[in-house]
């Protein structure tokens, strides 16, 4: 007799299929010896709560939230950070203590990556962030709150200001700063962050290759392709790169530290991605 293995986790959201959740998960699993399923399932604005309730009658340990759902799913939790209620968006649902809680690992996920993949120092860093959307939102926030003072840039500048009135005052907090910026800063910048959408499955740059440099990390949020027209030109310059599937693969781990109490170790997980992908492309 064969037994399905128990629903340990899932992501919501809408596109759904191309989710690479449920391989990124499975590896950190079975790298922990864990037996246990993390499924994908499709759910938009009209369908959340009723998925969301199911969810939790199936005793699931974690959830992923991606778009559309990262602001809809805020009202039908228990409790949310304190960060991902100033960012206003969560990713993350940990049922702990038979309460459900959000967080939003998307900023310290690129955070990890940058130290841990590029080898920044973000303490004191000086830092660019172009785009002012979602995910430089949480970029900027959590950039800002270890201590790297963070300049925005955006096509445009109402948001950019925004972002800078919302999420300044926790960066000072933390000793880090968020300011409007502009290009010419680049110059003097240790890290640089695409966040635009800008080289997604083309190979555009968001800005000029010239303002690129020896002494800056970049990271693009973008990872189709993998190696973006920015990363290309940044290795160029002399810069060390990182790929956003890095940032992916940090904000799952942790995910697993919110859900799961363990850490798992990011090399797997990379490595299902990569699979995952390669296989779509077959
Ligand atoms: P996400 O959740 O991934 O951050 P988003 O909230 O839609 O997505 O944000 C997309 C970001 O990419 C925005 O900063 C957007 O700039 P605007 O605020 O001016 O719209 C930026 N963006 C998208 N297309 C762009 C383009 N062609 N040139 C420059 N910036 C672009």
């Amino acid at each position: 007799m064969t037994s399905t293995p128990p629903l340990l986790a899932a992501v919501i959201g809408t596109p759904i299929t191309h989710s690479l959740s449920p391989a990124i998960y499975r590896a950190a699993f079975a790298a922990q010896n864990i037996v246990g399923d993390y499924v994908a399932i499709d759910a938009n604005a009209a369908s959340i709560a009723s998925v969301f309730a199911e969810v939790q009658s199936q005793d699931v340990r974690g959830l992923s939230v991606t778009m559309p759902l990262k602001e809809a799913i805020i009202s039908l939790l228990q409790s949310v950070d304190e960060d991902a209620a100033l960012l206003n968006a969560v990713n993350c649902v940990d049922f702990n203590n038979g309460k459900a809680t959000g967080h939003n690992t998307d900023g310290d996920g690129c955070c990890d990556a940058l130290e841990q993949q590029g080898g920044a120092l973000l303490g004191g860093a000086h830092a660019v962030v172009l785009g002012a959307g979602g995910t430089a939102r949480s970029v900027a926030l959590a950039l800002g709150r270890r201590g790297a003072r963070v300049a925005i840039i955006n096509r445009t500048s109402e948001k950019a200001e925004e972002l800078v009135r919302t999420l300044a005052p926790a960066a000072q907090e933390a000793g880090g700063d968020i300011v409007m910026g502009s290009l010419s800063e680049i110059a003097r910048a240790g890290v640089l962050v695409n966040t635009t959408s800008v080289g997604m499955n083309n190979d555009e740059l968001p800005i000029s290759a010239n303002v690129l440099h020896r002494n800056l990390v970049v990271l693009d949020a973008v990872y189709s392709p993998m190696d973006t027209a920015l990363l290309k030109a940044a290795r160029q310059a002399g810069a060390v790169t990182v790929d956003g599937l890095w940032m992916l693969i940090q904000q799952a781990r942790r995910q697993c530290v919110y859900q799961f109490g363990w850490n798992p170790d990011a090399v797997p997980m990379r490595e299902a991605a990569e699979r995952e992908l390669a296989a779509r492309r077959k």
